[in-house]
């Protein structure tokens, strides 16, 4: 198995920038929420990679973000940036966070669509939660 030093040499030397190749190494925000409000799935057309996030509410402020991915470091990368963007944020502010804010986050990707995976698993998210709130009522 590779040492987390030897990861982090090995994403800098492919174009990742400092944070985002520590985001990686410390898996920040990599999991699951027990009893989240909801949970969204995107797979990207790609490339096929797949993210699974969870959010926590309170008053419409989302309190905590985690997520699962099966795929590439960037797509490891953006999750961790998106989830480090939304919490703290209320739905509404969640809604406008785009790729750029991802991208900005991280200081790029050599792979820009991996930032496009996460935004895309937000809408998807934030849809649902959307109709849950909307049935409910
Ligand atoms: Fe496709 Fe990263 S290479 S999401």
């Amino acid at each position: 198995m590779l040492k987390k030093a030897t990861i982090e040499d090995f994403l800098l030397k492919a174009g990742y920038s400092a944070k985002a190749a520590k985001l990686y190494v410390n898996r920040v925000n990599v999991g699951s929420i027990e009893n989240p409000d909801v949970t969204s799935t995107y797979t990207g057309l790609l490339c096929g990679d797949t993210i699974t996030l969870y959010l926590k509410l309170e008053d419409q402020v989302i309190i905590d973000a985690k997520f699962e991915y099966s795929g590439c470091a960037g797509t490891a990368t953006s999750g961790s940036a998106l989830t480090m963007l939304v919490t703290g944020k209320t739905v509404g502010e969640a809604w406008k966070i785009t790729k750029d804010d991802v991208l900005r986050e991280l200081g790029g990707l050599p792979e820009s669509h991996c930032a496009d995976l996460a935004v895309n698993a937000l809408h998807k998210a934030l849809e649902k939660l959307k109709e849950k709130q909307t049935t409910s009522v």
